[in-house]
């Protein structure tokens, strides 16, 4: 160990090339599985605004990030929670059980990034936003960022027949799924809104709603409406 630490010292090419090698941290792993697996209860930023939190009536508080009164979930308690979910008997039915879903290293790792949440809310949303850049969009997640903000104009289906719809005679929002925008440009007047772009300013931006993660997915979401009622047509 000590003899490849001085090697690496020598030669600051072979240490960078071993850094890009390494696998992630546990940390940065751990912001992925969040991502992935507890985002949805327990929001982008651990605040307690996951979308199903937000959207069903009565759902216990899942807050994981704790206000300056300095109190936090001890480590141990943590892991256990994780694990077992609401298996224990003082804990929300509604929290899964993850022990059998994730090994060991992952159920470590997603440990670490609760802890640091807790801890250190600026270093662990740092890691959030590594993680979420790598990403690769998931159009589940896409479908559902659809249905929760964008279908009320658009319509289910992105055929521009929402019921919010006349409330725009002037410029109706777009039937998604005949738009000959490109992915660039469909992904720009989603993140900027339309009055940037020169379009009506009825379309809103998304960009401080959406977490970058979340517009790729909605934007792929689009996109493959499109192609499988247009035969991708996008030129
Ligand atoms: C289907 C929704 C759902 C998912 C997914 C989910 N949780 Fe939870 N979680 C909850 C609910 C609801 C509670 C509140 C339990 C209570 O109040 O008893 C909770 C509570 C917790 C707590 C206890 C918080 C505290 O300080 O007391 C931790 C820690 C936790 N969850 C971590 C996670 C992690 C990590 C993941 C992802 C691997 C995850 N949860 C995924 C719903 C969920
Ligand atoms: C408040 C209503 C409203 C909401 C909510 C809304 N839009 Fe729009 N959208 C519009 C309107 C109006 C236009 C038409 C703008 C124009 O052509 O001037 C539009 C245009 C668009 C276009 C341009 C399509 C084209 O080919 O011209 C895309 C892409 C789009 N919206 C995607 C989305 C997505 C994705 C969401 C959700 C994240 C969303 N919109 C939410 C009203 C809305």
């Amino acid at each position: 160990m000590r003899r490849t630490w001085v090697i690496l010292g020598l030669f600051p090419f072979f240490a960078a090339a071993a850094q890009t090698a390494a696998p992630p941290s546990p940390v940065l792993r751990g912001a992925q599985i969040y991502l992935e697996r507890c985002a949805l209860c327990h929001g982008n930023y651990g605040l307690g605004e996951g979308m199903l939190a937000v959207r069903v009536p009565d759902y216990p508080d899942t807050r994981l990030v704790h206000d300056e009164d300095g109190y936090a979930t001890p480590p141990d308690r943590i892991e256990e929670i994780i694990r077992r979910g609401g298996m224990l008997p003082d804990v929300d039915a509604r929290m899964p059980p993850f022990e059998y879903e994730l090994g060991t290293a992952e159920l470590e790792a997603i440990t670490h990034f609760v802890v640091l949440l807790q801890v250190n809310r600026k270093r662990a949303y740092d890691r959030l936003n590594r993680a979420a850049a790598a990403l690769p969009a998931d159009l589940q997640q896409g479908r559902r960022v659809f249905e929760t903000r964008c279908a009320a104009c658009h319509g289910r289906e992105g055929r521009g027949d929402g019921p919010r719809a006349f409330l725009f005679r002037d410029a109706p929002p777009a039937d998604l799924t005949a738009s000959r925008l490109d992915r660039d440009a469909v992904l720009s007047i989603v993140r900027e809104g339309g009055a940037v772009v020169g379009r009506s300013p009825h379309m809103p931006a998304w960009k401080t709603e959406l977490t970058d993660f979340e517009l790729r997915s909605v934007v792929d979401w689009v996109m493959t409406r499109r192609q499988r009622t247009e035969g991708g047509r996008d030129g």
